[in-house]
């Protein structure tokens, strides 16, 4: 199947519409399907895959419906979507669907609030997405190694009514450690790589596979949609030729805006979503730089424009913003505050840290945890009895103010919430940004807001899933 189509039509789209396949398959892009098909099975089972692409050898994964990444799940705004996944593995699993403010019951985490899908069991996860945008899942248990192995895919929640641009497409970005032979090198949780940049692989795929080139046409506008499921790898992308705008981050609408210095940051589980117009002409291309870490840059595809002639002459009169969602607006005149410390790591001389007694969980990561926030760390991926760090009132404005005490970069991720960015070091964040996933540079200060309004015990952890399972985690409560 080729990349174009698994990205326009779901799988299950196609299956779920039976007779209308060729109809639905000749339509533009984003066909919105019948009302009240919010519904997909998803499996986690092993599979194979083959990443590095022909002439290289396959590799044994972990995946959802047998694909990497995971079928596409496309939701729409504000209507009921009821996702059932079946655990084909042989250790526990559960779903979180990263960035999608639900109810707590629906959040996927171990132990907090469900209990973890057994082998053969299977969870329905029933929600009402409240926003749209570009989402994903993953699994929170054993996450390290189940993220990994392969096991994530997109959500993309369609706007109620569809946004002006001719193809809208995702790419999900992954990050492996391949060895030689083709597998998945062993290691995870290799404590050394904890308490540093985590696990970066040596292979980043594109939609499940290594590109050397994706199809784009003169005078098209591409909406494409960002997605960074690595462990740990920090992503810097230029699109070489063109300019890109960023009309989305972590699924909310932002104000349209050009990437400072013309790279977009991308943390793991960080989603950005740019508007390209592609202005250059029939046959040439471009290639897409990720050089994020210094001297390790590399092409991750190229756009490759087919020989049609150009779709139009000028970029299309159409405007760059999506409309946003129904976020409350926090009231920052009596927020509360709070400040969240992270501390730890290489170079930090951790030896004063407390381990507050939240060390069960620790798969494969040694003795001691090796980060902590507030003094306090909790370990592996969410388990039962885990005390709230905070705990907020319902409806209040919280304002809090996160400090990187560490010498390494953290992509720090809120459940249940988005959180307006309001300052990074003193200096106001510009295009009135929310995100779930806040990437800290070392020593950052930066200000986020937000109204506790879903209630619950949510999650708060490093995305760079070594991070996380060391330590780099806590609770907040909203009653
Ligand atoms: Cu994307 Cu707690 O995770
Ligand atoms: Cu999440
Ligand atoms: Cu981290």
């Amino acid at each position: 199947m080729s990349t174009e189509s698994n990205n326009l039509v779901s799988r299950r789209g196609l299956l779920r519409t039976g007779a209308g396949l060729l109809l639905i398959a000749a339509l533009p892009p984003l066909p919105g399907h019948a009302a009240g098909s919010s519904e997909y099975r998803i499996v986690a089972a092993p599979a194979r895959a083959r990443l590095a692409g022909a002439g290289r050898p396959e590799t044994d994964v972990w995946a959802y419906d047998g694909t990497i990444p995971g079928s596409l799940v496309r939701l729409r705004q504000g209507e009921p979507a009821r996702l059932v996944v079946e655990n084909r593995l042989d250790q526990e699993t559960t779903v979180h669907w990263h960035g999608i403010r639900l109810p707590n019951a629906m959040d996927g985490v171990p132990g907090l609030t469900q209990p973890p899908i057994k082998p053969g069991g299977s969870f329905a996860y029933e929600f009402t997405p409240p926003d749209a945008g570009t989402f994903w899942y993953h699994p929170h248990a054993n996450s390290l190694e189940q993220l990994g192995r392969g096991l994530a895919g997109a959500v993309i929640v369609e706007e109620r009514e569809p946004v002006a641009v001719d193809r809208d497409l995702l790419w999900l970005l992954a990050d492996w450690r391949l060895t030689d032979e083709g597998g998945i090198a062993s290691g995870f949780g290799n404590r050394m790589e904890a308490a540093m940049s985590g696990r970066v692989g040596n292979t980043v795929t594109l939609n499940g596979r290594v590109s050397e080139a994706e199809p784009v046409r003169a005078g098209e506008r591409i909406r494409l949609r960002l997605v960074n499921g690595s462990l740990a790898r920090i992503m810097a992308l230029r699109f070489e030729g063109h300019r890109p705008v960023i009309v989305a981050i972590d699924g909310q609408p932002c104000d349209p805006h050009e990437p400072e210095g013309g790279r977009i940051l991308l943390g793991p589980a960080m989603r950005v979503d740019i508007l390209l117009d592609m202005q250059e002409e029939p046959g040439r291309r471009y290639g897409v730089i990720d050089d994020f870490y210094e001297g390790l840059s590399y092409r991750l595809t190229q756009l490759a424009y087919d020989e049609q002639r150009a779709l139009r002459e000028h970029p299309l009169d159409a405007p760059l913003d999506l409309p946003r969602n129904p976020l409350p607006e926090p009231d920052l005149a009596a927020a509360e505050r709070h400040d969240l410390t992270l501390q730890g790591g290489m170079m930090s001389g951790m030896g004063g840290m407390q381990g507050g007694g939240m060390m069960h969980g620790m798969t494969g990561m040694g003795r001691d945890p090796v980060w902590a926030i507030n003094g306090m760390s909790m370990t592996g991926d969410g388990h039962a009895g885990m005390e709230p760090a905070l705990t907020f009132q319902r409806g209040r404005s919280i304002k809090l103010v996160l400090r990187n005490e560490t010498a390494w970069w953290h992509p720090m991720h809120f459940h249940g919430h988005s959180l307006r960015v309001l300052s990074r070091n003193g200096e106001p964040v510009p295009h009135r940004q929310w995100q779930d996933t806040v990437l800290m540079a070392p020593k950052d200060v930066v200000e986020v807001a937000f109204v506790a309004d879903n209630p619950g015990d949510w999650m708060l952890h490093c995305h760079v899933m070594d991070h996380q399972m060391a330590g780099l985690m806590t609770v907040l409560r909203v009653a």
